[in-house]
């Protein structure tokens, strides 16, 4: 079962190959960085039209480097939310038409299911059940997941997600955007100690997260010390992130009494934030998987995978529609 998937939700146009026999075959990615870095953050009618004019050169080249073409093809699966309106159509019409003149189904993904699954395409695989901590741009979740389609919410952020406050962060440091390796790479040459943040609802009883504050205590700080702290502020805002997120997902396991945690989304290629999960899961003989890096943040590998387990909600007519807003645990069991 040979799967295109194609990503373009936000700012990245993602196109993969996935072989159900043979694993990943094929991914590329063009990202729009560069072209909304000017703006200080995505700009949805340019994001739209970029998908438009890079998607189709980014399917041949897929299928170039595969040595394969269309007529291979046995589905195209594309993300059909959550994610900017605009952006979504320019996947969901290409997928739909493409596989409507193929002959062959189109299938609607969920961008977080994307995210949720992409560990499974690294070695080893986590299997389920395991706590999933979904950490990009948009979301802060934390998920129970007992199989593909079957995903409880434990906690969610109550504000900003936490690629929010890194993004909004870098801002107010004069790092531009996207925010998180600007902010990881100045933090590295900082001293995380010498200013103190506070850790968001880290002592309080549930799952949830809280980041605007963070954004705020930041400000407050930036305005007092002045520019020149910026690497120590970055250290300090990092390990506060780090702090909250590694200490609400150990909360999870401990909650839940499992002993998996799967890492997923953007945030999730912090390497202060992968160190910290791994060296508390080892003192509690916990297991912590991750995506390939390269895999962590938006891509169509993810899209192309969950699509190959979804095909039972493939569409045939090449009609298609797109979901803006979307819970992933309104998604229907597989299997
Ligand atoms: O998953 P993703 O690519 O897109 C969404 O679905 O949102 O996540 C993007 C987010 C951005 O907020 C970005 O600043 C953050 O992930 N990010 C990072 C790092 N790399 C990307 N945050 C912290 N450290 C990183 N190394
Ligand atoms: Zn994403």
């Amino acid at each position: 079962m040979l799967v295109l998937g194609l990503e373009t939700s936000c700012d990245e146009t993602g196109v993969a190959l996935y072989d159900s026999d043979r694993g990943l075959l094929a991914h590329a990615l063009h990202s729009q960085v560069a072209m909304h870095a000017e703006y200080g953050g995505v700009v949805p009618e340019l994001a739209s039209r970029d998908h438009i004019r890079r998607a189709p050169r980014l399917i041949r080249s897929v299928l170039g480097d595969a040595g394969l073409d269309l007529n291979d093809l046995d589905a195209v699966a594309y993300t059909q939310g959550p994610g900017l309106a605009g952006a979504l159509l320019v996947g969901a019409g290409l997928a739909s038409g493409l596989a409507f003149s193929l002959g062959i189904p189109a299938i609607p993904v969920h961008h977080l299911e994307g995210h949720l699954l992409s560990p499974m395409l690294a070695e080893p695989r986590p299997s389920p059940p395991f706590v999933a901590l979904l950490v990009s741009g948009g979301h802060t979740q934390l998920m129970r997941v007992d199989g593909v389609g079957r995903y409880e919410l434990l906690g969610e952020t109550l504000d900003d997600a936490a690629g929010e406050a890194f993004d909004k962060t870098a801002q107010l440091l004069g790092l531009g955007y996207p925010g998180g390796p600007a902010v990881a790479q100045l933090a590295s040459h900082g001293d995380a100690y010498k200013y103190k943040l506070p850790r968001p609802m880290l002592a309080s009883p549930t799952l949830d997260f809280s980041f605007a504050g963070l954004k705020t205590a930041v400000l407050t700080l930036v305005k007092r010390v002045g520019p020149d702290a910026a690497a120590d502020i970055a250290a300090a805002f990092q390990l506060a992130v780090v702090d909250v997120l590694a200490g609400k997902a150990m909360a999870a396991l401990k909650a839940t009494g499992l002993t998996r945690l799967v890492v997923a989304g953007g945030v999730g290629a912090n390497r202060e934030l992968r160190a910290r999960l791994d060296a508390e899961a080892r003192l509690h003989r916990f297991r912590v998987f991750y995506p390939p890096l390269e895999l962590c943040t938006d891509n169509g590998a993810m899209i192309a995978y969950a699509g190959a387990l979804r095909l039972a909600q493939a569409r045939m007519d090449g009609g298609f529609s797109v979901r803006p807003r979307w819970e992933l645990a309104e998604l229907p069991p597989v299997g």
